[in-house]
């Protein structure tokens, strides 16, 4: 679940005081200072999210204790160490709903959005390498087929990949076997969105424009001055455009061929993130291995690789329902959990959900925000009934923390019997939220004015006069 509505109100209320003259410039950034000033973690005016589909969802109709265990352990900042864990930041800060995120930006650990250096200072000292290396984030759709892992391939198993993330790169602690198995878990359970476009060779079926037609053609044509390679050689279109290897293709070492599936909601390209479009990659095959490609050329490579890089209903609306459903998902965790007396598993879905909900309430402003008007009183109210839950979700970790669990049962079920009358309420509210798109647009603008006063000086200047 995207932090959009906690860093929002954090970037607001900085920008209003900027302009009221009380913070430095310097200090703007969304995580209380913990990050370098100008840290975006992610795109807090999208009213969308990345949709994500399960494989078990589709085979079973359900997912698995331990794919509802990982996916909320991977949304918990708990699961990682020190600063991170400070910051706000989960796995799932970077991997938005298992995908990327094109909008994360850290200075000094990012050169453009939606890159991060991973062996880099800040969260980590002792992982950090030495040198300013951000590479693209990439999205884990379909990443069961994606071995070996790393942009550069260096894991073959999954499991020692995420591993490393939690204890190495971000200073966490040796997870139990149970967490990792999780992770791991929901990781290979996370599908590419469909596309109807390809067949099951990953063929284009019969509906294609003539360009896209092409385009596919060229695809598989042998290179001129390289009749063995060829792109689908590389982007082997029936197992997935991948060949599970790994290539100097000339930008700067040697990298694992990536999907071209879903690689539309991609972007950046390459491991670095160096090309924005598709336009930019194909010019890059081109010069690199002499293809001679025309402009009608590449033109096609590119509908065709369009066509490939698609799927099915990207993204969701991001609202109370979808939002309730990832806590009812989350939550029931502790239907397994509280029987089995696992206290460190009920502590992390305590801290995880209620941070989901404290994000939730965020969404409603308070009173004397002014970015929003009408309201007042539900918006209350709301706020008032998501306390209410995360009071009665607190009732559940303290009973396990003193090891009565039949007492955490009985929390739990009160817990349910508060959502349920909570969620009306919040939902009355939905109207006067940031869940409502024509409110986060209003806020957008209002944003942008408070940070023009902040960057402009002779603005600030203007507005703090009194006699103007
Ligand atoms: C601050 C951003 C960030 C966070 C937090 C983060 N990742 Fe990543 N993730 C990345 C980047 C960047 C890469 C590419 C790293 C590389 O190539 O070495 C990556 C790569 C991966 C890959 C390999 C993908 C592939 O196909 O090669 C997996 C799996 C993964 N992350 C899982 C996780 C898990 C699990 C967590 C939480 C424990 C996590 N990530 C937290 C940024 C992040
Ligand atoms: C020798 C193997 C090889 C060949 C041939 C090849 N690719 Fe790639 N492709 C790669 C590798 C490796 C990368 C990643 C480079 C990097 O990360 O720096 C890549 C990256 C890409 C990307 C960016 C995907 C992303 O998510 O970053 C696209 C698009 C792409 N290739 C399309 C093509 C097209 C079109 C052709 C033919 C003109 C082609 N490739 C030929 C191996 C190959």
């Amino acid at each position: 679940m995207p932090v959009s509505a906690r860093s929002l109100i954090l970037t607001l209320a900085l920008a209003s005081s900027v302009v009221l003259g009380h913070v430095a410039r310097a200090e703007y950034g969304g995580d209380g200072g913990i990050l370098p000033a100008g840290t975006e973690l992610d795109d807090e005016f999208s009213t969308t999210q990345p949709r994500e589909i399960f494989k078990s969802e589709a085979m079973q109709g359900s997912k698995s204790y331990m794919v509802r265990l990982g996916d909320m352990a991977f949304s918990s900042p708990s699961l990682l160490g020190g600063p991170a864990r400070q910051a706000g930041i989960s796995c799932d800060t970077c991997h938005i709903n298992g995908t990327n995120n094109a909008r994360l930006f850290v200075p000094g650990m990012s050169t453009v959005p939606g890159t991060f250096d991973t062996t880099g200072p800040i969260f980590n000292p002792r992982a950090d390498n030495g040198v300013q290396d951000p590479v693209t984030i990439p999205s884990l759709r379909g990443e069961r087929f994606q071995a070996p892992y790393g942009h550069d391939g260096r894991f073959t198993s999954l499991h020692e990949f995420v591993r490393n993330v939690i204890v190495n790169e971000f200073a966490g602690t040796e997870p139990s076997p149970e967490i990792l198995d999780a992770v791991v878990a929901y990781i290979q359970d996370i599908d590419f969105l469909p596309n109807p476009r390809l067949d099951l060779n990953g063929k284009l079926k019969g509906t294609a424009s003539e360009s896209e037609k092409r385009g596919e053609a060229l695809f598989s044509k042998p290179f001129t001055h390289d009749p063995n390679l060829s792109c689908a050689g590389c982007h082997i279109p029936s197992g997935n455009f991948l060949d599970h290897q790994q290539h100097d293709v000339g930008s700067l070492g040697s990298f694992k061929t990536p999907t071209l599936r879903n690689a539309n909601f991609n972007a950046p390209y390459f491991h670095d993130g160096r090309y924005a479009t598709y336009d930019q990659v194909v010019i890059h095959f081109d010069r690199m291995f002499y293809l001679g490609l025309s402009k009608q050329d590449r033109d096609d490579l590119v509908a065709y690789l369009k066509a490939v890089g698609d799927g099915q209903e990207p993204t969701v609306p991001d609202n109370v329902d979808i939002r309730m459903k990832e806590v009812r998902d989350f939550l029931s965790v502790l239907d397994t959990a509280i029987p089995a007396h696992n206290a460190p598993v009920i502590a992390m879905t305590q801290d995880t959900v209620g941070g989901e909900l404290r994000d939730l309430a965020e969404g409603f402003p308070e009173r004397k925000d002014q970015t929003v008007t009408g309201g007042k009183p539900e918006r209350a109210k709301a706020r008032a009934a998501i306390k209410e839950m995360v009071l009665a979700l607190h009732a559940v970790g303290a009973a396990s923390d003193a090891g009565k669990f039949d007492q955490a049962g009985v929390a739990l079920e009160n817990f349910r019997a508060v959502m349920a009358e909570s969620v009306p309420v919040i939902k009355l509210a939905e109207p006067w939220s940031i869940y409502n798109p024509e409110v986060r647009a209003a806020r957008l603008a209002a944003f942008r004015q408070l940070y023009q006063a902040a960057i402009d000086p002779k603005v600030v200047v203007r507005r703090m006069d009194p006699d103007e």
